[in-house]
């Protein structure tokens, strides 16, 4: 009897084994019309994404992408997040794949982010309501990227930070430094809330939950990432809620001169609460860690970059010198900041911020040789156009000097391209450029070789970007301000 038993169960184990067997096998055949792009579908769910995410130094393109390049080509398929997908790290491909988002390819991010995000998400809405918010966002940016109260603030939250470091220790965690910097400088210009106000906390408390979600499972279950970072943004979206009635009912007395974003889009009134707080919670999202990661790149790579450290901090001494002591940074100085340019975009290169993007195929669309099935996700992968031997010379290498060379720059995407392009860029580099002046020409560094950027996929370090700092000379600019 015990035998016709384990009969059986071998019998009912073999045809499992066989189906899963002959759909997998059969997924991997059949999903790609014509069966024009090669690649692998993955185990059943899983899919690749595991492969696909695993961690690796940020100026690298990783194992995954290496070996499936190799095996099939630069555009391939594969089952990532759940669904069929197109991976690109083919440049001309991404270019026009952003080119064309809103037509052929509109930005489609995995379902946990956008639950996260919320409906009235810039980074989510699509057509009339994704022109409306942009707007809004470009001409803020460009009516405060100049502006004396900004750059007044930004150099003074920059300074906050520097001289705040121990120069007894003489050790700093430098990622986390620059986190705290980058989150004053968007707090204060969003909604006007000073470092040392507790709004302040409870705002970067809640945010750190928040960001923490978009890469977690979607599992709404008390303790999970996904449900704390839910919970997040109900707090901060009531925060929000109560500057705006606050606002409403003082008539803007808190208002800064030139406006923080919430007393320009309170003023413009063509915009319901809900989008609102969603556009304050988008470019907190957008411009808090992207700039600090950016911020951190620099400091690590210029740690082995001797010569181009000596160009950038001669570059922020001849400004220095042009100004009278103690004199604050104005946008005439930044726009002599050339060297800087370069030191941002080279580091942008090698240590890509932002490592791919998503975007969906509307219909079934050709481009080269390629075939992308309608319905599929794709993923153009930035980074791989990065770190193009064919594009760029020893890609590997930290050579801001490559910027001199003025067609480099058609060969980056940093900040991506087309209708998402970036609208947050200028601020970005207006914040590190200041934030750096001050760095460079107050200490030199040593990094660890033990910490370097990982792509997981977003920036990290594992030991914050520990730096042995040694102070230059007795700076006392800014002790004042
Ligand atoms: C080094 C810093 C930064 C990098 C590398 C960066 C990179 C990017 C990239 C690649 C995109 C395109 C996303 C896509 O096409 O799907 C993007 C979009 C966006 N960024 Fe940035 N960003 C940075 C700083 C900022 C800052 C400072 C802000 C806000 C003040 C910001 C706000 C946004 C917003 C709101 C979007 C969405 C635009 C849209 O969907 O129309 N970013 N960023």
């Amino acid at each position: 009897m015990v035998e016709f038993w384990v009969i059986i169960l071998s019998l009912f184990s073999g045809l499992t084994f066989s189906c899963l067997l002959i759909w997998y096998v059969d997924r991997n055949k059949q999903d790609s019309p014509h069966n024009l792009l090669h690649g692998s579908m993955g185990w059943p769910f899983a899919g690749e994404t595991l492969g696909f995410l695993k961690p690796h130094t940020s100026n690298s393109m990783g194992s995954f992408l290496l070996e499936h390049c190799s095996r099939y080509g630069k555009v391939f398929k594969s089952h990532l997040f759940g669904y069929p997908t197109i991976v690109s790290c083919d440049f001309e491909l991404n270019t026009y794949v952003l080119q064309n988002e809103g037509k052929l390819f509109p930005v489609d991010y995995p379902k946990v982010m956008h639950n996260i995000l919320g409906d009235y998400s810039l980074l989510i809405v699509k057509g009339d309501i994704h022109r409306k918010l942009r707007n809004t966002t470009i001409n803020f940016v460009s009516a405060t990227k100049s502006e004396s109260n900004f750059l007044h603030w930004v150099e003074v939250l920059a300074l906050l930070r520097i001289n705040s470091w121990d120069p007894i220790s003489k050790q700093v965690a430098f990622y986390g430094e620059a986190k705290k910097f980058t989150i004053n400088v968007m707090v204060k210009h969003l909604l006007n809330i000073n470092p040392e106000e507790p709004l302040a906390s409870k705002i970067l408390r809640n945010f750190e939950n928040y960001i923490k979600g978009f890469i977690s499972l979607p599992i709404n279950f008390p303790g999970t990432a996904y449900s704390k970072a839910l919970k997040a943004r109900i707090r901060l979206s009531a925060i929000i809620k109560d500057i705006i009635t606050e606002r409403r009912k003082c008539n803007n007395v808190k208002a800064m001169e030139g406006g923080d974003l919430l007393n320009v889009i309170l003023s413009k009134q063509n915009l319901s609460d809900e989008e609102m707080v969603s556009l304050v919670l988008d470019l907190l999202f957008g411009g808090y860690e992207t700039t600090a990661k950016l911020l951190s790149l620099i400091a690590y790579f210029l740690g082995g970059a001797p010569r181009a450290l000596e160009t950038l901090r001669e570059e922020h001494q001849e400004i220095r010198k042009r100004k009278k002591e103690g004199e604050p940074l104005n946008w005439e100085d930044y726009n002599q900041m050339q060297f800087t340019q370069n030191v941002m975009y080279e580091a942008m290169r090698c240590g890509n911020v932002v490592k791919f993007l998503h975007r969906k195929a509307v219909e079934t669309v050709k481009f080269k040789d390629y075939v992308i099935p309608a319905g599929w996700k794709v993923l153009p992968v930035l980074s791989s156009g990065h770190l193009d031997p064919t594009l760029f010379e020893n890609p590997w290498e930290f050579d801001p000097f490559r910027w001199n060379n003025k067609s480099t720059s058609k060969k980056a995407a940093p900040f991506g391209g087309g209708p998402r392009l970036c609208p947050g860029a200028d601020l970005a580099k207006v914040e590190t450029s200041f934030f750096l002046h001050h760095l460079v020409l107050n200490y030199r560094w040593k990094i660890k070789s033990d910490d370097p950027p990982l792509a997981f996929p977003f920036v990290e370090f594992t030991r914050g970007l520990l730096l042995d700092l040694e102070p230059i000379a007795a700076s006392t600019f800014g002790k004042h301000l």
